[in-house]
């Protein structure tokens, strides 16, 4: 049976988050749950449907329609918006550039949160985000806040990045990533801070296989 285990792995962005989370949670055995996805489905939605983020009568009324669901085999995210896997087309472009402006919606943010927390219900969980170990889920047994050299970071997401747009260059991400964490740091719903308890792991001259190691020797007394 499960312990009702809670990992909250909270950091900026191109941190490596969502790489360590899935590779823990098919170690331990846990749900994988990529909270990043939920803003950028919302995101999505509002998108598709011209929803204006400075109505906010019109942001709440949207929201009733948004009915996400994840769906695990895996440990990959599989992310469904109102039944339709949308997994792919969260992580283009239009929805990149939009989500921390809707991530950064009142409304938005309180039912995301509501939605996460009922996820997190009675299960071995590891969530990753900017929130998490703060607001999502302050009780949560272990907290990780990762980082890394700001240069690593964007080298890494440059590498991924240019196989799908062959004209950006490493200024550019760089610039794009410094932008998104001065906006994730600097809004005034739920900010990425790190949680006065959650251990820092700095990732910059760590492998996947070292990262790994450290955060399941942080769980496993847990699981005894
Ligand atoms: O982790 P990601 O890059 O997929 O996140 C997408 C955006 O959502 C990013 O701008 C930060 C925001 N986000 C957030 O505000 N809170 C979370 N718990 C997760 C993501």
């Amino acid at each position: 049976m499960d312990k009702n285990i809670v990992v909250a792995i909270d950091g900026y962005s191109s941190c490596g988050k969502s790489t360590l989370a899935k590779a823990l949670a098919k170690k331990l055995h846990f749900i994988y749950i990529d909270s990043g996805a939920m803003y950028r489905a919302v995101t999505l939605y509002f998108l598709r449907n011209n929803i204006d983020l400075k109505d906010s009568a019109q942001v709440a009324a949207a929201l009733k329609n948004v009915h996400l669901n994840f769906h695990s085999r895996d440990y990959q995210t599989h992310i469904l918006l109102n039944d339709e896997e949308v997994s792919d087309e969260i992580r283009l472009m239009p929805v990149s550039e939009n989500v921390s402006n809707v991530a950064a919606l009142h409304d938005v943010r309180i039912e995301m949160v509501r939605q996460q927390q009922r996820m997190g219900k009675s299960k071995n969980i590891i969530m990753d985000g900017r929130d998490i170990g703060t607001v999502v889920f302050p009780h949560a047994q272990v907290k990780l806040f990762m980082t890394a050299d700001p240069n690593v970071r964007a080298q890494r997401r440059y590498k991924e990045v240019i196989l799908k747009e062959p004209h950006i260059t490493l200024e550019e991400v760089f610039e794009s990533l410094a932008h998104r964490d001065y906006q994730d740091t600097t809004r005034a719903e739920s900010p990425l801070i790190r949680a006065h308890e959650a251990i820092i792991l700095d990732n910059t001259n760590l492998t996947p296989e070292e990262q790994l190691a450290f955060a399941a020797s942080k769980v496993e007394p847990f699981l005894k």
